[in-house]
């Protein structure tokens, strides 16, 4: 027999998480990914399909002759003085992720407001709502994808403690331009701008919001720029005072980053000139891979999108479809995995996340599958 509490609560309380884990799920971005079989044509996923080269391996190999000991907190003196002129304004963590972690734990208080992309990346939200606090969502235009800075400025509250921007965008391949990026560090809140795709660009480099405040923190890392997702190595800029409670954060949730991660990304910077013939090689081939979804994009799905600027993501209108069904279905019946919009916000219903971090035959491949579902659907209904 149960007794009434158990049938009242159908959870027992063994298992029922923290209040702050409640409604908080595996991202649907992962839950999309799970779908994929080794038959499958595999445009959802959010990291680079280039493989290391035999100098980057050879470093690697270098990294692990070094020290296995726990670096100081903040990350290994030498690597820190290669990121920024003053080491005591960097901390390097296991991931960007671990660092954009950090600065929530910090700074963040139930109550508190943070303000974040409408479509944006889906992990914002959770880290606010992990720290009891409330998501604010800011619009970002279509087509262009740009800020609505006055409508940002507007939803600055007394409350506001967070502003984050993320430039160039996951999932809208757009960058933020700089006279824009200065008027969000002028707005007063703390600012956390997510760079981790800073050298992943096209026409031009990206404005950053390195240097534009005193309120200013970056975050960015080596996962998307050396095909490192495995290694999590990321880091944090900030004034060394807006710095400390970030470094004590981290020190709770990862003591440091991982020695031998530390060690190959000091290696790669030091290899100066391999470092920029690297990069080039990483943008001359997401370039080819992004003209490639471009031109798979016109010719099968008949819409013409802005070319992203930056990042390996278009983000694809799939009009009279929501997207969640619509990129479950697609996955099961055609083997395609492709990202629903609306993962990303409310804005982002009626679009489709695809990444092009993938073998130029596959995008092909996808995209012309992706185009037949559409028309067939299309016929049916
Ligand atoms: C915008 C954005 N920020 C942060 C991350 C996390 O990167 P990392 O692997 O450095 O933790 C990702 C990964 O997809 C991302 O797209």
């Amino acid at each position: 027999m149960k007794d009434s509490r158990e049938l009242l609560d159908p959870q027992p309380s063994v298992l029922r998480p923290a209040k702050r884990f409640r409604g908080i799920e595996i991202s649907l971005i992962r839950q999309i990914n799970a779908l994929a079989t080794s038959e499958s044509v595999n445009l959802g996923i959010g990291e680079p399909n280039l493989e290391p080269d035999a100098t980057l391996r050879d470093l690697a190999r270098r990294a692990s002759a070094g020290s296995w000991h726990y670096t100081p907190n903040a990350g290994l003196l030498s690597l820190r003085k290669k990121l920024a002129p003053n080491p005591e304004t960097v901390c390097v963590t296991a991931g960007t992720e671990e660092g954009l972690y950090s600065i929530f734990q910090a700074y963040v208080d139930e109550g508190d407001e943070v303000l974040v992309p409408d479509p944006g990346f889906v992990i914002y939200e959770t880290l606010a709502k992990i720290a009891g606090a409330k998501t604010v969502r800011y619009p970002m235009e279509p087509p262009d994808w740009t800020v609505d800075i006055d409508a940002l400025l507007k939803k600055i509250t007394p409350r506001t403690r967070l502003i984050v921007v993320n430039t160039p965008s996951n999932p809208l391949g757009s960058v933020i331009d700089a006279a824009t990026l200065q008027r969000i560090a002028n707005a007063g809140p703390l600012v956390v701008s997510d760079e981790v795709y800073r050298e992943i660009w096209y026409d031009a480099p990206p404005a950053s919001m390195l240097g534009l405040g005193d309120n200013v923190i970056i975050v960015g890392g080596m996962s998307k720029s050396h095909s490192m997702t495995g290694l999590r190595l990321g880091w944090v800029f900030a004034e060394p005072a807006v710095m400390k409670p970030i470094i004590t954060a981290h020190q709770y949730i990862a003591t440091c980053a991982s020695a031998f991660s530390q060690t190959l990304a000091d290696l790669i910077l030091a290899n100066a000139d391999w470092n920029a013939s690297w990069l080039e090689h990483v943008r001359a081939e997401f370039r080819k891979q992004r003209d490639a979804a471009l031109f798979s994009i016109g010719r099968d799905l008949e819409v013409t999108i802005p070319p992203p600027a930056g990042a390996f993501y278009a983000f694809v209108p799939v009009p009279f479809c929501e997207s969640i069904p619509f990129a479950k279905s697609l996955a099961t019946d055609t083997g395609v995995l492709v990202i629903p919009g609306s993962a990303f916000g409310e804005r982002g219903e009626g679009f489709v996340r695809i990444s092009y971090a993938a073998p130029i035959e596959q995008i092909g491949v996808g995209i012309e599958r992706m185009g037949r579902y559409l028309r067939e659907r299309d016929v049916s209904s």
